[in-house]
């Protein structure tokens, strides 16, 4: 009976161990296919049509998007807020890669009336990846849901620009690359996003609509041919997070989009890079979902976040100080 017992308890054992090595040995082949191997395998971006559209395409991610887009032979459809830095950026990939270019100017903190005018300049062009990427922050740094000055428009700015700009731009493109059966739509979310996050809550909530919106239209509609890929970037050094300096955890722009890129095919759900995966991998075990939800860990966030404010407050007086004595 005992030895019965006890060949049971090996037999277990023996398939979690196997379960566990299979299991991990799957995510590690996946992860070498789709942040190291892709180098090698690029998907030909120009299969899925000739225009690429990228909103927030002046600078950040967005821009680089639209740079690598076009020095992998599509032409770009451009939109953004200011017109000025639109045609800088649209005469720049036209001189550096030779590809035609179009600028939508759109404010889309503005919500639904903007549109119309998007679709009428979107309208003919044979659309092949649309890159929803504009996006806000609800503040420069963590705080409390309330404790943003001018709150009421803040709120639905953010709301336009995170969710509204990225299921309109959808609905709009979406019909065109389903009649061609195929189509690639890039949505740009947020590690953010991988977990609640006190004092981002707002803006953690927006990303994680984008993950959910993109996985769940990537399984409607692969099937007609239409790719939804979600990427989502760790730290990338723009102007949202103050260019910071770029090092082994802190991706440029380019290099991210280049990255990014090559991980189109390989995979619908991404965080767009090997460092960023490796600190997605290691956030989750080292700093999870219920840590990040303690109110211990909130107190200690927002100490750190008020030193940090201090800090830029003291910065900005001192300059403001320099300012005043110059003649
Ligand atoms: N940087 C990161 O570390 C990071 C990490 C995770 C996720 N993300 C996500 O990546 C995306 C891009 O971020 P980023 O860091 O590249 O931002 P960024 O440097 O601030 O660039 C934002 C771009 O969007 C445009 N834009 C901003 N507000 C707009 C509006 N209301 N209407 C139209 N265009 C607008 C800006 O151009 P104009 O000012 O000329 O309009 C600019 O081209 C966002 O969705 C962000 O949430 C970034």
């Amino acid at each position: 009976m005992e030895t019965v017992f006890n060949s049971g308890l090996v037999a277990i054992g023996g398939f979690t161990v196997l379960f566990y090595f299979l299991k991990f040995s799957w995510k590690f082949w996946c992860g070498v296919r789709v942040y190291v191997l892709s180098e090698y395998w690029k998907t030909d971006l120009r299969k899925y049509g000739q225009w690429a559209v990228v909103t927030g395409a002046t600078s950040g991610i967005g821009r680089a998007y639209a740079d690598e887009l076009a020095k992998r032979g599509l032409d770009i459809l451009l939109i953004s807020r200011s017109e000025e830095k639109l045609h800088t950026v649209a005469r720049e990939i036209e001189r550096l890669h030779g590809r035609k270019t179009r600028v939508i100017q759109a404010d889309f903190t503005e919500g639904h009336a903007i549109y119309p005018a998007i679709a009428e300049g979107l309208h003919n062009l044979d659309i092949g990846i649309l890159v929803n990427n504009v996006g806000m922050n609800y503040v420069g740094t963590l705080r409390f849901f309330l404790d943003v000055s001018s709150a009421e428009k803040r709120i639905t700015d953010v709301i336009n620009c995170n969710i509204l700009s990225v299921t309109q731009m959808t609905r709009l493109v979406l019909p065109h690359m389903v009649e061609k059966g195929k189509g690639l739509i890039i949505n740009v979310s947020s590690e953010a996003a991988s977990h609640p996050q006190p004092l981002l809550t707002l803006y953690t909530a927006t990303k994680i609509f984008v993950t959910y919106f993109s996985r769940c239209l990537n399984t409607e509609y692969s099937s007609q041919g239409v790719t939804v890929q979600c990427v989502a970037p760790f730290t990338v050094s723009t102007n949202m997070t103050q260019n910071m300096t770029v090092n082994a955890f802190v991706k440029s722009a380019p290099d991210y989009a280049y990255e990014a890129l090559n991980t189109v095919g390989h995979s619908s759900h991404t965080s767009g890079c090997l460092s960023h995966a490796l600190q997605h991998v290691a956030l989750n075990i080292f700093f999870p979902g219920w840590l990040r939800l303690s109110p211990f860990c909130v107190r200690q966030m927002e100490k750190i976040c008020n030193r940090r404010r201090e800090h830029y407050d003291n910065i900005q007086e001192g300059e403001l100080t320099i300012k005043k004595k110059q003649p």
